[in-house]
């Protein structure tokens, strides 16, 4: 009762001390958004200067090689990619294939309270018994290709294959927004599934479309409804990552506006992996960035201790 209690107490007071929170402090006090954000990205830098510096001076040692998969242009803020022509990418696929027929029918639900549309195929014991994952996400040409956009040495936030499963609902991550961490991060999503437009494709603008109507938007860090997005931006400027399995899509969701899910016929399979910036805005969602360290996960390589690193405190919830 008393280790409960204490828990939530420090629970409490690591939420006082969180960007989130003070985040909340500043909006309540009516601080512009965009301001906030800049301060609190400013005195992030300042508290983590040792690791943001080294990580600067890695992404540019990184860079000086030419040994990349892919350009995300910043003007675009995504590209695509076959998944084949990656070291690991063939297998990474065929494994998938297993686990996904493995994992089907279960009742998944690990990340409780998620989304009543995602079904989590990819469990943490999968990502512990097949090492592909992890040798495919950690590929030092793949993270050149994300170190290189990032300006920065990036963080593995999380590895998941998710299921949307058919639904008939408008909701959350279903409606457009920006996710909140940073100005920009890098999520992988490879098709595990053909996508067609019944199937809910991840769908979004362009970073510099985005920007051209950010001004315009009401509250561009909450969801926005269809009707105002399609009117600030005509619907022929949104692109559906409508592609056969195994294609895959590199795209900064904190820059561009997306959504996805809206799964009307037949479920849809994608593998997603999320690489953070450093050290951030705001501390990453629950299913946004896993201690992989904590849970006993190892990888290897030059750096590699860099890329698996928790930017949640332990106790946030
Ligand atoms: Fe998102």
């Amino acid at each position: 009762m008393l280790n409960k209690n204490l828990k939530k107490v420090i629970n409490k007071l690591i939420y006082f001390c969180s960007s989130r929170f003070h985040l909340k402090i500043l909006s309540e006090l009516r601080f512009p958004r965009k301001i906030s954000r800049f301060l609190l990205k400013k005195i992030r830098i300042i508290v983590n200067l040792g690791e943001f510096k080294e990580r600067k001076k890695i992404a540019k040692k990184l860079a000086k090689s030419n040994s990349t998969y892919f350009e995300i242009k910043d003007s675009l803020g995504f590209c695509t990619f076959d998944v084949n022509k990656l070291k690991y990418g063939t297998c990474l696929l065929n494994e998938s294939k297993r686990i996904i027929e493995r994992n089907k029918n279960k009742d998944n639900n690990f990340y409780k309270g998620g989304k009543k549309f995602f079904n989590d195929l990819l469990t943490l014991e999968d990502l512990k018994n097949y090492p592909v994952f992890f040798d495919f996400a950690s590929d030092l040409k793949l993270i050149n290709s994300i170190s290189r956009y990032l300006g920065i040495f990036p963080i593995i936030g999380n590895i998941r294959i998710i299921e949307s499963i058919e639904n008939d609902t408008m909701i959350s991550s279903q409606l457009f927004h920006l996710d909140p961490e940073d100005y920009k991060q890098v999520k992988i999503f490879i098709n595990l599934s053909d996508i067609t437009f019944e199937n809910g494709p991840l769908t979004l603008l362009s970073s510099s479309e985005t920007k051209k109507i950010i001004k315009k938007v009401k509250n561009p860090y909450l969801r926005v409804s269809d009707d105002e997005i399609y009117k600030l931006s005509n619907k022929n400027n949104f692109f559906e990552c409508i592609a056969p399995f195994g294609q895959a899509f590199a795209v900064d969701t904190c820059s561009c506006f997306h959504m996805g899910s809206r799964t009307r016929m037949g479920n849809r399979i994608v593998l997603v992996i999320s690489y953070l910036s450093f050290p951030g805005i705001v501390e990453p969602g629950r299913t946004s960035n896993i201690d992989f360290k904590r849970l006993g996960i190892k990888i290897k390589g030059k750096n590699s201790n860099m890329l698996l690193r928790s930017l949640r405190p332990k106790y946030l919830a």
